[in-house]
């Protein structure tokens, strides 16, 4: 594998919610290979309370006295007036919008059954509207210039599931299906559009609750039995940060994808669909068939990953073929 620099020289970056954590290792890091970055940071509190312009401007200083070229900026992404001036402070500045990191996040946890609105609205309004209204003016701009890189920042809460984070997992599912049509919509246009699971000690650990672990034994136990990272590095940002960059970088043309980066291993996520049973009259299927075809739904020795709905008919059709193939010769 060639090992050529990666560099984001003339392109231009937005990072939501690079003022801490994640997001300022990916602007510290695409500022250091060339990028000029946008700092966007409301400057809150972990569970979304209060502004503060001081971490934007600290990354900003400190991308500026290596050398490189950043700019701040501290609008909310849970608004849309927010999310256009975040783009157009970037179209501004810099000419135009190459990638998009959004990354901007916040947690409130609670029992499924107690979260109350302003728990969910507020995780919603950050990171899946957040991610609609940074992404929906920053899209059309790479449409216009027909480039475009952005990574949506998912969760393995979301996709695997954590308990007590009903509201930040239905979230951050949202994003990956997000992520999914942004992809398909961006293809004719070089935009690519992926989503990462990351996994870096960072502030939000302090918003976890951790009272989930007297009331969900099968994840207590995981928990339990997880040996403790012997090296803090292991989930550290600086860890992360690679393939955050690999995925919004010119030579990544991987699209349509989920990342995920967690403790020092690399790989990617998937959504597939069992062969199944295929009924040859669907119009008759009853309650008892699927009970008895159940191993044949759950068999995952077999699968695919549709590329959308449309795909997904197409694996249908190619495990009816296989399924009734007196019926399908019949038909052909
Ligand atoms: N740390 C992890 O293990 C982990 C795991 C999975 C997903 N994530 C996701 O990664 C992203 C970064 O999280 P982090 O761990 O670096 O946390 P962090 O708290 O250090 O960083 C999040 C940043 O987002 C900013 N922010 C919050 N609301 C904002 C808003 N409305 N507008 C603009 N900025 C806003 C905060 O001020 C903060 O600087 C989040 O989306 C988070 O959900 C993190």
């Amino acid at each position: 594998m060639s090992k050529a620099p990666i560099r984001f020289d003339g392109r231009t970056a937005i990072v939501t919610g690079a003022g801490s954590g994640l997001g300022r290792e990916y602007a510290l890091e695409l500022a250091r290979r060339g990028a000029r970055i946008v700092v966007n940071d409301l400057g809150g509190s972990g569970a979304g309370d209060g502004t503060s312009t001081a971490p934007a401007d600290a990354v900003v200083a400190e991308i500026q006295s290596s050398g490189g070229t950043a700019i701040a900026n501290y609008d909310s992404v849970a608004t849309r007036d927010g999310g256009e001036r975040i783009v157009r402070a970037a179209v501004e500045a810099f000419g135009g919008v190459d990638i998009l990191i959004s990354n901007a996040g916040i947690l409130r946890n609670g029992r499924f059954d107690e979260l109350t609105d302003a728990q969910i609205d507020a995780v919603f309004s950050v990171h899946l509207k957040g991610a609609f209204y940074v992404g929906q003016p920053a899209f059309k701009v790479m449409k216009q210039k027909r480039y475009g890189r952005i990574l949506f920042t998912a969760s393995s809460s979301g996709l695997f599931g954590h308990p007590w984070q009903a509201n930040y997992a239905a979230a951050k599912a949202g994003l990956a299906g997000l992520s999914n049509v942004v992809a398909l919509e961006g293809a004719d246009f070089n935009i690519t559009s992926n989503a990462l699971l990351p996994a870096a000690w960072t502030r939000l650990a302090d918003e976890i609750d951790w009272g989930w672990r007297a009331e969900c034994a099968q994840v207590d136990d995981a928990f339990a039995k997880m040996t403790p990272p012997s090296d803090p590095a292991r989930l550290s940002p600086r860890s992360v940060a690679p393939l955050a960059l690999f995925l919004v970088s010119e030579q990544c043309r991987a699209t349509h994808g989920l990342y995920s980066a967690a403790h020092g291993r690399y790989a990617r996520v998937f959504i597939g669909a069992t062969q199944g049973w295929v009924s040859a009259e669907p119009s008759k299927v009853t309650v008892e068939d699927i009970a008895a075809h159940w191993e044949r739904v759950e068999e995952r020795a077999s699968f695919t990953e549709p590329l959308s709905v449309y795909h997904e008919v197409l694996d249908t059709e190619q495990a009816r073929r296989q399924q009734h193939p007196a019926e399908s010769k019949a038909r052909d």
